[in-house]
């Protein structure tokens, strides 16, 4: 077994994540890693014609009623997030509200904004101060990892380029970042995420610093993962070099190549994309999110498939009990072999 700072503190078996994949629905993604002994976590939906603060309540209500095992839940922070504010307020009142939603709901991870967001909402005070209520931040640089510590977090997410879906400016890999935050902030908690698949994978992020891994483009390659089945089987023949990073309405994403992709610059520098996202019109930016919609109902073509350069690792679409499972299995095994190398 292989125990983690972070697997005692949410009281998991193991130490694996499924990352946050809004704005898509990750209900049963999220039930099933919670159920395999990881932690699921539900994504901040926000699919046209939905209610943000409805979908967080429903997506709690809906896991509490098939799991007694803990979960996490994700907000964006980003100011262009519809419902931010409203998300904010209601949900932590919500969760206080019921004892099996704040004894089950611990991971609070915030995102793609400030990291200061929800710790300042009244609500959330009076949660985390009775319960064991945790929050995490998506830390992609050592100065945004400050800035998470300013805010008094739990923990961070360490998310490096390689990653699928939204990005930051700084394209520094999971590698690196790894390094430099284990070098600033050692004992912080810190979930590693971009580019994780395999067992080996997870050694390799623990040898660096994490306490744990989280995996988006490797759940979405699985049997209970709401993904549309033409989105899932771009995954097995996919290669690192099908995707990329492009610009859009809220920043550098990681997009697999298609004729949306391409629409978009991909611009080489943090200056080039601000300009350009500075350049979107209102009309443009709410086209931009049309193709979130389109995806999610199967147009693979102009709809926005954000994948991640871990594709090109993943051969199979799996039951998700089986994912950890053989991710476990083999992460034990290269530590014993790791272990074998000292003489
Ligand atoms: C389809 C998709 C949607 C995503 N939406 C979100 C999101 O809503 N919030 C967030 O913090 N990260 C989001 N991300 C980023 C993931 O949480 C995570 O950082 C990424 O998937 C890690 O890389 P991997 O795909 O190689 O595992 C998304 C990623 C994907 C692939």
């Amino acid at each position: 077994m292989i125990k983690t700072d972070i697997t005692k503190m949410f009281g998991i078996k193991y130490p694996i994540f499924s990352a946050p994949m809004g704005p898509f629905f990750t209900r049963d993604l999220a039930l099933a890693v919670s159920e395999a002994g990881g932690l699921g976590v539900l994504s901040n939906v926000n699919i046209v014609g939905t209610d943000p603060v409805e979908e967080h309540k429903k997506s709690i209500e809906y896991m509490i009623e098939h799991t007694d095992k803990p979960f996490g839940i994700n907000f964006l922070t980003s100011r262009n997030n519809p419902g931010v504010k409203a998300m904010i307020r209601n949900i932590p009142r919500i969760v206080m509200g019921n004892v099996r939603m704040r004894d089950q709901c611990k991971y609070w991870l915030t995102s793609a904004g400030s990291s200061k967001l929800l710790p300042a909402s009244k609500y959330f005070q009076e949660l985390r101060a009775n319960s064991e209520v945790k929050h995490f931040h998506v830390a992609p640089s050592v100065g945004l990892a400050q800035k998470c510590i300013d805010a008094n977090v739990d923990g961070i997410v360490v998310t490096g380029t390689e990653g699928g879906g939204h990005q930051s400016y700084e394209r520094v890999s999971t590698l690196v970042l790894l390094q430099q935050i284990n070098k600033y902030f050692p004992n912080l908690p810190k979930i590693a995420c971009g580019g994780f698949a395999t067992g080996e994978s997870l050694v390799a992020a623990l040898s660096l610093g994490a306490d744990a891994v989280a995996m988006g483009s490797r759940f979405i390659a699985s049997k209970e993962s709401e993904f549309h089945d033409d989105y899932k089987s771009l995954i097995p023949p996919g290669s690192p070099q099908d995707t990329g990073l492009y610009t859009g309405a809220f920043g550098p994403i990681r997009l697999y190549k298609n004729k949306y992709a391409l629409s978009h610059p991909a611009p080489s520098s943090k200056e080039e994309m601000i300009a350009y996202e500075e350049s979107m019109s209102p009309e443009q930016r709410a086209k931009d999110l049309g193709a979130y919609d389109r995806v999610y109902s199967g147009d693979m073509e102009t709809g926005a498939v954000l994948l991640g350069q871990s594709i090109g690792i993943i051969d199979s679409i799996d039951g998700v009990n089986e994912i950890i499972e053989k991710i476990m299995k083999d992460a034990e095994n290269t530590i014993r072999k790791n272990t074998a190398m000292l003489k």
